[in-house]
């Protein structure tokens, strides 16, 4: 039986070969023959991770569009049906809404290891800026995602953020009104955040991962070390072309990667079956209750993933101001790649300055999206939030000072195995 399997499989290759002959070479330079540096560590596995997650969305997202009524009217009531009626609706919905939490996390991880490692700097540039443009398309699926419960959050959240282009002098109001289609969040912005959420966004996001992929496998994977393996000496335990202390994607990341899979699912099932609101991070007590335009929820905050640019929007008193606060933040990431003007790449030979610059970039990153999530009403944590809002854009901004300045060591020919 085996047999028969084996070589009906190896005729329908041949098959597939004898008609698409480009295939097999692709496979092989994207997988067998993609050679990565030896040593990937734990910070490895959030970029497999993330693709894996995207294909959850897609999938558990196509069966929730099956039940799901596009309509402020019945939207939701229909998400309720899903909830209690549907077979298992339950389960796809929390792994759609957990989902997309772990996809935030998960990101946010992957990014902070392109940190850690100088992932960015040359010749990973485009791979950077790519995986910035996944970032705010991911922003804006989630965004448009969360309207779609039309849950009360859904309602105010939408509003709160659709109404902060009004902020922008002459044509802020008109834009405000062509977003929403509408003078509040309505029956029109419902449809069009629907029809970008469930295809033109889930595309354009495939297209950009496509290209990020496409960007990294021209250059090479950089590594903990940030060693260049591609241009050192030559010859593996494989090929005697490829660079030394690499091996093939396919099967020995493709194993690894499967490890960290294992440990998603378990932290995700545990999520997923146990507390799928999260204690109200996940999803917002708020958002339990239908949209309604006359009663404003106590505290209108954004999810989690948001929150720490949500805080620089509050803490800056003038509106316009925040909004730029806000987007400024994000925009400056893209110029990493040319703001760090280091010797090295990874932070295992950097100096104590920029070890310490970047723990507290991180501190100040959690902190603020803490501020965020609160209600901010404290006059204390205000202050607190400005100080960590100039030291988020001081860390960018001084940052071709310091990493020039600070001690970096030499960085080793040959990749040493240190875990
Ligand atoms: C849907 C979201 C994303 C997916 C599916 C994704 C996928 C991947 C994969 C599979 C890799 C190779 C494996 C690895 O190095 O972990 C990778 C590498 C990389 N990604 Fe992403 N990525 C995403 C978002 C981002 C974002 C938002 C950024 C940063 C702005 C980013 C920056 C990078 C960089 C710099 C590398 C090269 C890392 C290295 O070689 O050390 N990615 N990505």
């Amino acid at each position: 039986m085996a047999n028969i399997l084996m070589r009906t499989a190896g005729n329908v290759a041949d098959w597939v070969n004898a008609r698409a002959p480009g295939l097999m070479p692709m496979y092989r330079k994207h997988m067998t023959e993609y050679y990565a540096p030896k040593n990937f560590n734990f910070w490895y596995y959030f970029g497999s991770l993330a693709l894996l997650i995207l294909v959850n969305q897609i999938v558990t997202g196509i069966f929730l569009t099956m039940h799901y009524k596009t309509s402020a009217a019945e939207a939701f009531a229909s998400v309720e049906y899903i909830m209690r009626d549907v077979e298992w609706g339950w389960l796809i919905r929390y792994m759609h809404s957990t989902g997309a939490s772990l996809f935030f996390i998960v990101v946010y991880l992957h990014m902070f290891r392109g940190l850690l490692y100088g992932s960015y700097q040359r010749p990973r540039e485009l791979v950077w800026i790519l995986g910035m443009l996944i970032y705010l398309v991911l922003m804006a699926e989630a965004f448009m995602g969360y309207v779609l419960p039309w849950g009360q959050m859904s309602f105010w959240g939408a509003k709160v953020i659709i109404s902060l282009f009004g902020a922008i002098p002459v044509i802020g109001n008109g834009l405000t009104e062509w977003i929403m289609g509408d003078y509040l969040p309505g029956d029109a912005t419902l449809n069009r955040f629907f029809a970008l959420h469930v295809i033109a966004l889930p595309l354009v996001l495939l297209l950009l991962v496509v290209l990020h992929l496409g960007a990294l496998h021209e250059v090479g994977s950089n590594n903990p070390d940030g060693i260049d393996t591609k241009h050192g000496p030559k010859g593996n335990a494989w090929s005697k072309s490829a660079p030394v202390d690499t091996i093939p994607f396919h099967p020995y990341y493709t194993v690894k990667d499967l490890v960290g899979v294992g440990f998603l699912l378990i932290i995700a099932a545990f999520i997923i079956f146990f507390a799928p609101g999260f204690g109200g991070w996940f999803l917002e007590h708020d958002n339990f209750t239908e949209a309604n335009r006359l009663v404003t929820p106590e505290h209108i905050k954004p999810v989690w993933y948001y929150t720490p640019y949500y805080a620089m929007l509050r803490v800056v008193p003038d509106k316009l101001g925040g909004v730029m606060v806000m987007f400024g933040a994000i925009i400056i990431l893209f110029f990493v790649p040319w703001l760090d003007r280091a010797k090295v790449k990874s932070y295992r030979y950097r100096g104590w300055l920029s070890k310490g610059l970047l723990f507290g970039f991180a501190i100040a990153f959690i902190w603020l999206g803490k501020i965020g999530a609160g209600p901010g009403t404290e006059v204390m944590e205000t202050y607190i939030g400005r100080v960590l809002t100039l030291y988020y854009f001081l860390f960018f901004l001084t940052m071709p000072l310091w990493t020039r300045i600070d001690k970096t060591r030499p960085v080793p020919d040959r990749v040493a195995a240190h875990d």
